[in-house]
């Protein structure tokens, strides 16, 4: 694990930058290859306050791939995605789902914690569309090496940066849209907004949404299995 960022202070000036990814990029890409790149990219500022570059994990050929938004507190100090709250509410959603998240290849379409000091905790900040563009290469590499038959955006960062600007999560949620990037795509909202919900009924009905949407789209690829007694 690399050292945890200073928890206060703006960097003095702006952050040297170095080359876009499109010059990162490994001319004979592999997962290992393109990770490995990614670990010392700096594309933008987002990596100067950043433990470290958070890069997908899952099955080199996961037939499912879920696209969040950007590594959280949790993940940028561990290095791994969806580990801290919202992964723990992903992981019960599929569960409830009937999706095996050891067969789910997850990631993020901006690869380091974007955050602003408030006390002493690191609140999160919603990337830029600038920096959104820097990384997407990233996510498309991955999405190009590991070819899922469904791809889940959450949350409108990643479902406006991988279907379209004008996506609107909210009213096509659990739906497949035409897309040239995998054979089925769909998105759903983030797991944080889930944890954010105002009061327990709100988050328990909200919940219930989100795993009825991942069900709904991992149906396409036929999981889970259907119940031949029909009794669900
Ligand atoms: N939120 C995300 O979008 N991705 C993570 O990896 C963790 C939290
Ligand atoms: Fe590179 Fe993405 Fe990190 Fe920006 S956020 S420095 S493009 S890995």
């Amino acid at each position: 694990m690399a050292d945890r960022p200073p928890r206060s202070g703006k960097p003095a000036k702006a952050p040297p930058l170095g080359p876009p990814v499109s010059d990162l990029l490994p001319d004979r890409p592999s997962l290992s290859r393109v990770r490995e790149a990614a670990a010392g990219c700096r594309a933008c500022v987002p990596y100067a306050r950043a433990t470290q570059t958070v890069f997908g994990e899952g099955p080199r050929r996961a037939e499912i791939m879920m696209v969040g938004e950007q590594p959280g507190d949790v993940e940028d100090v561990e290095g791994h995605p969806f580990v801290g709250p919202a992964g723990r509410l992903l992981d019960r959603a599929l569960e409830q789902a009937g999706i095996d998240r050891r067969l789910v290849y997850v990631t993020n379409v901006v690869k380091h914690f974007k955050w602003e000091p408030r006390g002493k905790r690191r609140i999160h900040k919603r990337p830029d569309g600038a920096e959104v563009a820097a990384c997407r290469p990233w996510v498309e590499t991955e999405i190009a090496l590991v070819k899922p038959r469904l791809l889940v955006c959450l949350g409108a960062v990643a479902a406006q940066a991988l279907i379209g600007r004008t996506f609107k999560v909210s009213q096509e949620r659990g739906r497949f849209v035409p897309s040239p990037l995998a054979p089925l795509v769909a998105a759903t909202v983030h797991p944080s907004s889930i944890l954010r919900a105002r009061d327990d009924e709100t988050r328990r009905a909200e919940m219930d949404r989100f795993v009825e949407d991942l069900r709904t789209v991992a149906a396409g690829i036929g999981n889970p299995p259907r119940d031949p007694a029909g009794s669900r």
